[in-house]
């Protein structure tokens, strides 16, 4: 029976529902070249290793890893990745300093309800990440986007930003970020951190892509895993599997680091401890570098099957990043063309993407859209991009 009784929350009303979804699901068509996904290739999925490895904590934990567990989550895996991350990126975090989490979107919802209050000042990224702009919706702030440019965020707007409005939070995707692919040069990593300190606001760097690094050197993050007004966040999704649903968040500040504990243990106890085990397992027992270089080979090919098609088949006047890793390449459409309808035009053509719309607070019909390359083989990337490079040509 209907009810007019609206039951929802002003916070529930506050969140937009999310538009890849909706597109994903009006293009279930086998003839579209799809590079609209987000999905890691199956490569990514040492399928066999991890079956080797449930096999193997069943054996060796027995009811451990079907019993519940620890909110912050396995000890064992949490000293792995700050081993990692000390040897990587030359830090000295511990396993204290780390929360295990149901996938890094998790880490993000979290920390979001433990530090925004409605209207409090955010900073993101223009684009920036749609899950982010989501998670942080449901808190009702005030955002601030700021301009990505290809080396980062425009630092002369953000000091701009910082100066009229006390920014509290701040989102930003260092490594091939999505839905850009753009990285931030060591440049800016240091304008960031000296801004971070100067203005003293809480600078979460969303990092689930940068092992994922085909070309180029690894930067240090600008703050992450060094100060208390930072957190870092990262995730097994992009390279063992997403299904698992773990990532973690990494902090060296302890108040910050309760409060998410407290707000984890109310929203689901703890991440799924079965997986936990697995992953952990997996990762001591088998070569993960090599893993991810098979990734990340892959994903190069692909990159460049995509950009080198792009410069065959586009028209002139339309601009596109070059990732040095990660999934996702961005197009920029001539000034006044909107990627939404061109869209409905492309579905036609069967080729999809993601118009830029929804990584905007508040931009409609934007003249930019996301390109995924992890999921066609470089023939069928060709393919694809020649017949969006058609319709281009018609419309520009
Ligand atoms: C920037 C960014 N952060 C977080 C996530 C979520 O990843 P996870 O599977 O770890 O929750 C994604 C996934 O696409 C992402 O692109």
């Amino acid at each position: 029976m209907e009810t007019t009784f609206d039951f929802l929350s002003k916070q529930a009303k506050s969140t937009p529902p999310s538009l890849i979804r909706a597109i994903l699901k009006a293009m279930q068509d086998d003839e579209i070249i799809s590079f609209a996904g987000g999905m890691p290739n199956p490569i990514s999925f040492p399928e066999k290793e991890l079956t080797d490895s449930m096999q193997r904590v069943v054996k060796d934990y027995g009811s451990k890893v079907f019993q519940y567990s620890i909110t912050a989550g396995l000890p064992q895996l949490r000293e792995y990745i700050a081993e990692r991350y000390n040897k990587k990126y030359n830090l000295d975090i511990n396993a204290e300093n780390i929360i295990i989490t149901t996938g890094s979107q998790q880490a993000v919802d979290l920390i979001a309800k433990v530090t925004i209050d409605k209207g409090d000042e955010v900073l993101i990224e223009k684009p920036g990440y749609l899950g982010a702009i989501q998670a942080f919706s449901q808190y009702q702030p005030n955002f601030n986007p700021v301009t990505l440019e290809n080396d980062g965020i425009n630092t002369k707007e953000l000091k701009r930003v910082l100066q009229k409005k006390k920014i509290k939070l701040g989102y930003i995707v260092p490594n091939f970020q999505n839905p850009t692919g753009v990285s931030y040069s060591a440049k800016k990593r240091k304008e960031l951190f000296e801004l971070v300190q100067e203005h003293n606001f809480l600078l979460i760097e969303d990092d689930p892509y940068g092992e994922l690094r085909f070309e180029g050197e690894a930067l240090p993050y600008a703050a992450g895993g060094k100060t208390t007004n930072s957190i870092l966040l990262g995730s097994f999704s992009k390279t063992i599997t997403p299904g698992f649903r773990l990532g973690y968040m990494i902090t060296k500040n302890d108040k910050l680091r309760l409060a998410v504990n407290t707000a984890k243990e109310a929203a689901d106890l703890h991440s799924n401890i079965f997986a936990q085990y697995v992953i952990w397992d997996y990762l001591i027992n088998n070569d993960f570098d090599a893993h991810i270089q098979k990734i990340r080979n892959l994903y190069q090919e692909q990159c460049s099957a995509m950009i080198n098609a792009i410069k065959e088949f586009f028209p002139n006047g339309i601009e596109h990043t070059t990732p040095q890793g990660g999934m996702f390449l961005w197009v920029t459409l001539p000034q006044g063309m909107s990627s939404m309808k061109l869209f409905e035009e492309a579905i036609k053509r069967k080729v999809a993407f993601v118009p830029g719309d929804p990584f905007y607070v508040n931009e409609r019909n934007v003249n930019a859209l996301r390109l995924n390359y992890t999921n066609a083989s470089p023939e069928t990337i060709k393919i694809g991009i020649e017949r969006l490079g058609a319709l281009l040509k018609e419309v520009c």
